[in-house]
């Protein structure tokens, strides 16, 4: 049990610094996490730690598998009032994350959370959602890490059968790490392809074999297929 409880952003965190990752520099990260609108929100945390993403959200799955982080962790969710909105998972990520069922996803393990990639998707809803990738970059790399951050989630909801639309939202640079490494946070949204409605129309060239598959007669439009 450890001694130390400090107070960020209006939360309570008590834990023992020797055993467990407390870092003051993700201050800025810890404040952009905690003014996101997610209250309506399932947000699953694959790399929780004591938690800090705990205060607002409808449920958090909160994964670790460091002991002492999941005991402090669920002595700081009592401290903060929200137990019943976080369900702690503990154990490796890869074997205890849920699958179908979040909006967002956090992966703040450095220098890179790409091991646990494909388990962030599996465990955004099927219509999609965002994850927030950390990792540690060379500055002159920043656009390497982004193209292959994007390829690869891309490459994985592809290969879990989502027809999703993947994009970099934001790229957020926390702080230096070492010198000329940064410590940064991609926002990488996913989310289903739509066809804006006002190009539905049935001789637009992607919707026209669609109609004629399927026998279906566009709306506005008296031509039978
Ligand atoms: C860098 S800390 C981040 C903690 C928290 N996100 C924060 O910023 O305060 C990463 C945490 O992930 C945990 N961890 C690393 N790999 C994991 C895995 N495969 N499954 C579950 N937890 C893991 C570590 O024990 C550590 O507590």
């Amino acid at each position: 049990m450890g001694g130390l409880i400090i107070e960020e952003n209006g939360i309570l965190y008590s834990f023992n610094a020797t055993k467990c990752m407390f870092s003051w520099g993700n201050l800025s990260e810890k404040l952009r996490m905690g003014n996101l609108e997610c209250k309506d929100e399932v947000i699953v945390d694959l790399f929780a730690g004591i938690g800090y993403f705990t205060a607002k959200a409808k449920l958090v799955c909160a994964c670790e598998w460091n002991p002492h982080a999941v005991e402090a962790l669920r002595r700081n969710l009592e401290l903060n009032s929200v137990s019943d909105r976080c369900i702690v998972l503990e154990g490796d990520n890869r074997m205890t994350a849920p699958k179908g069922i979040a909006n967002r996803v956090c992966l703040g393990l450095l220098p890179t959370s790409e091991d646990s990639w494909a388990t962030a998707v599996r465990a955004l809803r099927s219509e999609g959602g965002m994850l927030h990738v950390h990792g540690n970059v060379k500055d002159s790399q920043e656009s390497l890490w982004t193209a292959h951050l994007l390829k690869s989630i891309d490459e994985i909801a592809r290969s879990e059968g989502h027809r999703w639309e993947v994009s970099i939202e934001h790229v957020e640079r926390v702080k230096w790490y070492a010198p000329h490494i940064r410590h940064l946070v991609a926002d990488e949204s996913g989310s289903i392809w739509k066809m804006p409605h006002d190009k539905l129309h049935a001789d637009h060239p992607m919707v026209l074999p669609l109609l004629q598959n399927v026998g279906v007669r566009a709306p506005g439009v008296s031509k039978e297929f």
